[in-house]
């Protein structure tokens, strides 16, 4: 017997503070709180249903057939919180460059959290899905909610979970992804996150000043302050890059292309352009600005980038059902 299927789409997030570092691997308990902004451009489908046939999940992704343990451990958690002993067909499609720092895992886990909970019978309040997500992949949890999102860190499975700041935002802004590298990060974000709380000197600082960068960049957002908003994601993003290069062995996602692009910002900037960079777990550099100069910033990049490498998104929505049937 099959269940119905259930598909959810959910975008990416790019977090402005970022979550880097973890105090529960297995809950996936964040050291400190994170603040983020959903895409519009770059998303996950994920379809889903329940097969008693089968003796094991079965897991597409881009109609490849994949390893299905990660998978099978989330599925675990949606089949005890359903009290179901049955099987799943999970087929997803990305439209994000898988695992090249454009946060990929964080639209695939709240998609797959949505479209098996629903298979599952379960009927979860946002909460509770981003709870769930967070279980996936900790900034999947964000994806939950559209526009600026906030993930508060909270001390147990229970309390930590994100929250929509400013689902809908009209604000005029966008976000410029160059992407330099399509290719696997060599260092996941579990493994960087693991070896930089376990040994940079610097770890306590970058919980303490995370802190008041979170504080301040909401009020930001509230004010509508792009100046502001930028030079904190950019400020924090950089003492998450240096959290890395401070720890032992040191490593660094930046790549010549990635400080070209960082560069270019800066000059940019310097002739009165608003504009910020912030990098993740990889060498892809997304630029902050307002829609209006994004054109001017994008003729800038042409120079050195090909058109496929620049890609601009809008804010975008939380996670949705998107079922044909
Ligand atoms: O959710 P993960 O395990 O893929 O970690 C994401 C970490 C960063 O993207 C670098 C920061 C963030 O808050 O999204």
């Amino acid at each position: 017997m099959l269940s119905k299927a259930f598909t959810a789409r959910a975008h990416t997030n790019i977090a402005l503070i970022k979550y880097w570092g973890k105090k529960d691997q297995e809950l996936i308990l964040p050291m400190n709180s994170s603040l983020s902004l959903t895409l519009d451009h770059f998303y996950t489908d994920t379809e889903v249903y329940f097969d008693q046939a089968l003796k094991q999940d079965v897991f597409y992704l881009n109609e490849e057939k994949q390893n299905v343990s990660k998978v099978t451990q989330f599925m675990n958690i949606v089949r005890r919180q359903a009290g179901l002993k049955v099987f799943a067909h999970i087929s997803s499609t990305n439209h994000v460059p898988t695992m090249a720092g454009l946060a990929s895992s964080a639209s695939a886990y709240a998609a797959l959290a949505m479209a098996a909970s629903q298979a599952a019978g379960l009927q979860l309040s946002r909460r509770d899905l981003s709870r769930l997500a967070r279980r996936g992949s900790g900034s999947a949890c964000r994806s939950i909610y559209g526009g600026f999102v906030e993930w508060q860190r909270g001390h147990d499975d229970q309390s930590s979970f994100a929250s929509p700041i400013e689902e809908n935002t009209n604000w005029n802004i966008c976000m410029i992804a160059v992407v330099i590298d399509k290719a696997r990060k060599k260092i996941s974000s579990r493994l960087g996150m693991q070896r930089v709380v376990e040994t940079s000197p610097f770890y306590t600082a970058w919980m303490k000043s995370t802190e008041r960068d979170l504080a301040a960049i909401k009020e930001a957002i509230k004010k509508r302050d792009l100046k502001k908003v930028g030079t904190i994601a950019e400020e924090n993003a950089m003492k998450m890059h240096a959290l890395n290069m401070s720890a032992h062995p040191h490593f660094s996602y930046f790549e010549p292309a990635s400080i070209a692009v960082m560069h270019l910002v800066e000059l940019l900037r310097s002739e009165g352009i608003c504009c910020y960079y912030t990098l993740d777990a990889g060498p892809n550099v997304k630029i902050l600005c307002s829609v209006e100069d994004s054109t001017r910033i994008l003729d800038r990049l042409a120079a050195r980038f090909d058109k496929e490498q620049l890609l601009v998104a809008r804010p975008g929505p939380g996670v949705h059902l998107i079922n044909k049937k």
